[in-house]
């Protein structure tokens, strides 16, 4: 086998990996608590799905325009201004495939083999897979020294002359940390005195609890707006995973650049999806809203299950639906049984029958990743497995 030596070192997505594994077994009849997918739960609003199939009998089924149809790109150019601050035209806006697309499109059309690409860890997996990808190397700095907060200083000790951009993730998958203002605030100012560029990922931002707060880092300044990309989508807040809904706000000029790696690879989104899309962003806040209190709740119970569970620490989250938590002291003692956190997640899943992630895939060794976007009785189910486990090797 021949294969280019970009991909040679890249690695496949565990949370995508456990999740079919988890899947698979439940469909043989194992009853599995599924805690591993970062997908909501619930089903797409229904006045979403009605546009799609309208879309569907009035033919709107050809090839839109690559970077997006305009009432779409209209309407999230509204979202940018009223929800982050931010202004944007039209020209600055690209819909992709999910905002998985969109990072990748801007990794490929900004990066070189000799850039350097700074990511934070625990990071989401995708990120350290697609910058190997393009061929750039990843640097990585490590969040947990600082409580798995943004350290402006630390970040730029690991600038160099081949520094090409930096990515960060608030509220972030996996920790569930959200950034203060400040903490924003100092970082873009580092990103603007050594010129490079950053992307911002907000995917989870209306996913946010009481008294965190989002806060858009291309709002600061028109110096740090022109090197950032805001990428956000619809998956989460809509419970849209499927529908592939993702989008970027940048400066023109390197839109454009990336709008051609979408032209040249896929094109535009589906159509039919963009139409959804147009209804998703028309609803009113409630309807997202409604989900939101749900994960709340969730959050709420997670976290007071969790603190009675001896010998595992987390992190409480301030945003997202995943809980962070500590194997560490239970991996050191049973070396012999366990030897990372992923082999603490093979035992979970073939003997607790509970799928969780481990934070290996992440950067953070000795940790694992719940999502608490399942039902409560799911996640009831899930801890509860959990705990006994913890019981068994403490
Ligand atoms: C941090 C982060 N960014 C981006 C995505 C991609 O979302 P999508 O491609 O579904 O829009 C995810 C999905 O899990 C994520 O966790």
């Amino acid at each position: 086998m021949k294969i280019s030596k970009r991909f040679a070192n890249v690695g496949d997505s565990s949370t995508l990996k456990i999740t079919a594994l988890a899947k698979s077994m439940k469909n043989k009849g194992t009853d599995v608590a599924i805690l591993a997918a970062g997908e909501p739960d619930f089903d797409t609003p229904n006045e979403i799905k009605e546009s799609a199939i309208k879309a569907i009998k009035d033919g709107f089924t050809g090839y839109t325009p690559v970077r997006g149809v305009p009432e779409l790109l209209e309407l999230i150019c509204e979202k940018f201004k009223n929800d982050n601050n931010i202004e944007y035209k039209n020209e600055n806006i690209i819909v992709s495939t999910g905002a998985k697309q969109s990072i990748y499109n801007v990794l490929q059309a900004l990066c070189d083999e000799e850039s350097e690409v700074i990511i934070l860890a625990p990071f989401w997996v995708s990120y350290l897979e697609m910058i190997k990808m393009t061929g750039a190397t990843p640097v990585i700095v490590d969040t947990s020294l600082d409580n798995f907060k943004l350290n402006a200083k630390r970040i730029e000790e690991k600038i160099t002359s081949r520094t090409r951009m930096i990515i960060i993730n608030s509220p972030n998958n996996p920790t569930g940390v959200v950034y203060t203002e400040k903490e924003l605030r100092e970082f873009s100012d580092v990103v603007v005195k050594h010129g490079i560029y950053c992307i911002s990922d907000e995917i989870y931002e209306k996913i946010i609890y009481s008294p965190h707060k989002h806060y858009s880092i291309a709002s600061f300044n028109p110096q740090i707006k022109d090197l950032t990309f805001t990428v956000n989508g619809l998956s989460k807040t809509y419970a849209m995973t499927g529908w592939r809904i993702g989008f970027l706000g940048g400066e023109k000029r390197l839109v454009e650049k990336t709008l051609m790696v979408q032209t040249h690879s896929t094109s535009c989104t589906s159509s039919i999806s963009q139409k959804a899309a147009i209804a998703a962003l028309k609803t009113s806040p409630e309807v997202a809203g409604r989900m939101i209190s749900e994960f709340g709740k969730r959050r709420e119970f997670v976290i007071d299950y969790m603190k009675n569970v001896e010998n595992v620490n987390f992190i409480e989250p301030m945003g997202a639906f995943y809980l962070f938590m500590d194997f560490r002291k239970i991996i050191d003692e049973n070396k012999s049984r366990f030897e990372n956190s992923e082999s603490v997640c093979t035992k979970l899943l073939e003997e607790y029958n509970v799928a969780v992630i481990p934070g290996g895939a992440f950067g953070a060794e000795g940790w694992l990743r719940i999502s608490y976007a399942a039902s409560l009785d799911e996640i009831k189910k899930g801890l509860s497995r959990i705990h006994d486990f913890v019981k068994r090797y403490t």
